[in-house]
């Protein structure tokens, strides 16, 4: 038995031991070791808790087999970079923590062209235990050169997804290129799952920037939306989301977030119905792995958060 299928979520120890026994565990069932829906809460500490809470739908795929997460980092007035995309630090130590957590639990992290242009991300896991994912770099029209760090590590492997007729080669130095279809001259999000499913991946996390998370939003294919609102207001610059114009109030997205706090910063968790897969994927998942698809379905109401 692997140490990660050991790991156990004991109440008991101190605070950091408690914390890092819960992770081993998360970690553990996301990386094909356990079941998260066997582990008891009931007597687990507060903490434990919370951090079950904050991660567990992530690991339970819908019924097409899977779970798709984005994340942004933004001011109270809704932007995530100065115009000049300038965005360390938006949003303090805890939501990078956070941040680092969910690419750890995910098969893949996804960001847009505009984030590997201005931040030159290396999108690793290393403020916590835990491998680091599979890249991938939305750049339809392959606007990104070689020298970003993304390509120029070979360790996790990079994909770069772009329109199939600018594939002009099959590398970007160390990064594969994929080209995709784009009927309307657009990658279009559910295109994007489909090819990463085809691949393997079964829980995708969207990291950014904001046209990004706001074309997956808009596309209906988030299974959830963690927005970190940190009390700084930077009055112009990139914006968090953006969206097709609306006419009426009662054609906004109203959500029943949760709301945890995260250091200074206030996490909006907000569930959302993601439009699932083609059939012939669900069926697979459904025939390749039943349990999993009745765990998402049968899942128990969130654990309140202290
Ligand atoms: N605070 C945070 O949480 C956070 C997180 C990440 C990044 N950032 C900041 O945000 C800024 C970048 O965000 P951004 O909104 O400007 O750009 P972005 O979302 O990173 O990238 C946008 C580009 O990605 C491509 N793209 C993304 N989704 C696509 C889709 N479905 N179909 C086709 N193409 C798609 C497009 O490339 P083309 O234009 O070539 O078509 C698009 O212009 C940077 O300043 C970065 O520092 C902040």
């Amino acid at each position: 038995m692997s140490p990660l299928a050991r790991a156990t979520a004991r109440p008991e120890g101190p605070p950091a031991e408690r914390l890092a026994r819960a992770w081993e565990r998360l970690l553990a069932c996301a990386h094909g070791a356990g079941d998260l829906s066997t582990v008891p809460l009931d007597g687990l500490g507060a903490d434990q808790q919370r951090l079950f809470a904050t991660y567990r739908d992530f690991l339970a795929p819908s019924p097409d087999g899977l779970s798709v997460v984005a994340h942004l980092g933004q001011s109270l007035d809704g932007r995530i970079a100065t115009e000049p995309g300038h965005s360390t630090f938006v949003t303090g130590a805890d939501d990078f923590l956070h941040m680092h957590r969910l690419r750890a639990l995910a098969d893949a992290v996804l960001v847009g062209a505009g984030t590997v242009a201005a931040d030159d991300p290396r999108l690793t896991v290393r403020l916590v235990p835990g491998p680091s994912p599979l890249r991938v770099v939305l750049d339809p029209d392959r606007r990104l050169g070689p020298d970003r760090r993304v390509f120029r590590d070979p360790d996790p492997p990079t994909l770069v997804l772009c329109r199939a007729d600018r594939r002009d080669r099959d590398r970007l130095g160390e990064a594969e290129i994929v080209g995709l279809p784009a009927p309307r001259g657009r990658l279009e999000p559910r295109t994007v799952l489909a090819a990463l499913f085809d691949r393997g991946i079964r829980r995708l996390f969207v990291e950014g920037g904001g046209m990004t998370v706001s074309r997956f939003l808009a596309a209906g294919c988030l299974d959830a939306l963690h927005l970190c609102v940190a009390p700084v207001i930077i009055g112009s610059g990139r914006d968090a989301l953006s969206l097709p114009a609306i006419a009426r109030m009662d054609e906004a997205i109203r959500l029943a977030p949760e709301v945890m706090r995260l250091g200074e910063d206030w996490l909006f968790y907000c569930r959302l119905r993601r439009a699932p897969l083609p059939v012939r994927q669900a069926q697979e998942i459904d025939m390749a792995d039943p349990a999993a698809a009745r765990a998402r379905l049968d899942r128990p109401e969130p654990v309140p958060t202290p």
